[in-house]
């Protein structure tokens, strides 16, 4: 086992980082208090090949592997979790599927824009009555003269507002359950779609997020990503590598109110000394830095399996799982080691606290996931 990177990997991470600590976290909490999207940055990140970094080369992608992009996306996110929650869904809930599950004429036309931050994706599953319980959706698809017609809201979808397609699950059927259930590339200038309500949050303010309505939406038979009915298995292996991306979401937040916590407890003075020499804040950097370590082993690894073609439903799950835990776990401590100041909007340490609930709830909840870990352990036990 060897937990060194090669020559490519350290080399992107700094590259990545100092762009992000350059061009990014200088701007994060001006946007993030205007709730303003990141428009420039992603257009940098698209020069850069942040936004469809494991898109061929060939279809204008970075060509990298998962590796590659779990260290780009750390390092974005420890700068502004809001650009990395919008990096994060272009990558892998809408570039992913269309790369797995596309033909080479979808490819052709949806990949290269896309991948170079020219164009924004989105992914839209959830729905008012179906969050958790995916294969509940009520969205529905009829085919009529040559095109499909999609009628039915979804709900929470990142980059809602600003995305230029949208990967869309609709039923044929409802009484086939999950099986009645297929994809689409929904463009935003088809007939029929519009964007709904915008959703004011708690906390990655600067991400957009709203509702989509289809109304008699018109989408052509060519748009039909997989087979009529394969939609679910698409959503939820779309969802295992994304899950990926929101884990290093958590992990990059975590870092960043840890680097900063640290920092603080060696300047700041109480009882005449630097509070990182009492031991009931080494006991708080201990379980920050441990938490924060283990969270990127289960990342690293999940990226790491992906890329050797290998089966990630549980490992995904898990590391999203306790990413997002310690990310929640390392900002409130961050906050109480920094005192009044981490309740204050002139530290970023609120900002970390507030963006990192999040990173329990979207891709399936800290509930769901432990759902996905238990079901894969107990198939495992009858391989
Ligand atoms: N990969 C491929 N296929 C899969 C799969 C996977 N990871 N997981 C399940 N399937 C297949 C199963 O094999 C099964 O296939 P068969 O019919 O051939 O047997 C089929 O899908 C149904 O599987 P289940 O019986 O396990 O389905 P279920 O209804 O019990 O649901 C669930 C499973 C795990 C609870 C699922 O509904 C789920 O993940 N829910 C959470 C949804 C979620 O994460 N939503 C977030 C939306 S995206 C978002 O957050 C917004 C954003 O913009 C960031």
């Amino acid at each position: 086992m060897d937990f060194k990177l090669n020559e490519d990997h350290t080399m992107i991470r700094q590259m990545a980082k100092d762009f992000a600590q350059k061009q990014i976290a200088p701007k994060a909490a001006e946007l993030d208090e205007k709730a303003q999207f990141p428009t420039e940055n992603i257009r940098q990140m698209g020069e850069l090949g942040f936004m469809g970094m494991m898109a061929p080369a060939e279809l204008g992608g970075a060509g990298l592997d998962t590796l590659s992009y779990v260290l780009v996306l750390e390092e974005i996110s420890a700068a502004c979790a809001s650009t990395a929650v919008t990096m994060s869904v272009n990558n892998s809930l809408f570039l992913g599927p269309i790369l797995k599950f596309g033909n080479e004429a979808q490819k052709k036309m949806f990949i290269p824009d896309f991948a170079q931050g020219k164009k924004l994706g989105a992914y839209a599953l959830s729905e008012a009555g179906s969050g958790s319980d995916a294969a509940a959706l009520i969205t529905t698809v009829t085919l009529k003269d040559g095109k499909y017609i999609l009628n039915g809201s979804k709900i929470f979808i990142t980059n809602g507002p600003d995305a230029d397609a949208v990967i869309v699950f609709a039923t044929h059927d409802k009484t086939k359950k999950h099986k009645g259930i297929s994809a689409f590339i929904v463009e935003k200038n088809a007939k029929g779609f519009s964007v709904g309500k915008v959703e004011k949050k708690l906390g990655i303010k600067a991400s957009s997020t709203s509702s989509i309505i289809l109304d008699h939406c018109e989408v052509p038979v060519q748009n039909r990503l997989g087979e009529e009915g394969d939609g679910f298995k698409i959503a939820m292996s779309t969802l295992d590598n994304g899950r990926i991306g929101i884990a290093t979401q958590a992990l990059g937040i975590g870092q960043a109110a840890f680097a900063f916590a640290t920092k603080y407890a060696t300047e700041r003075e109480a009882f005449g000394q630097p509070i990182s020499q009492f031991q009931l804040i080494q006991g708080k950097l201990a379980d920050m830095a441990l938490q924060l370590d283990a969270a990127r082993l289960l990342v690293w690894r999940a990226a790491w399996m992906r890329d050797q073609g290998m089966k990630i439903t549980k490992e995904a799950a898990m590391a999203k799982l306790f990413a997002s835990e310690a990310a929640t776990f390392v900002t409130k401590e961050a906050v109480q080691i920094l005192g009044g100041y981490g309740y204050s909007r002139e530290y970023p340490v609120e900002r970390y606290f507030r963006d990192a609930k999040i990173t329990e709830i979207y891709e399936g909840t800290s509930e769901i996931q432990r759902l996905v870990i238990a079901r894969e352990v107990l198939k495992d036990l009858v391989r």
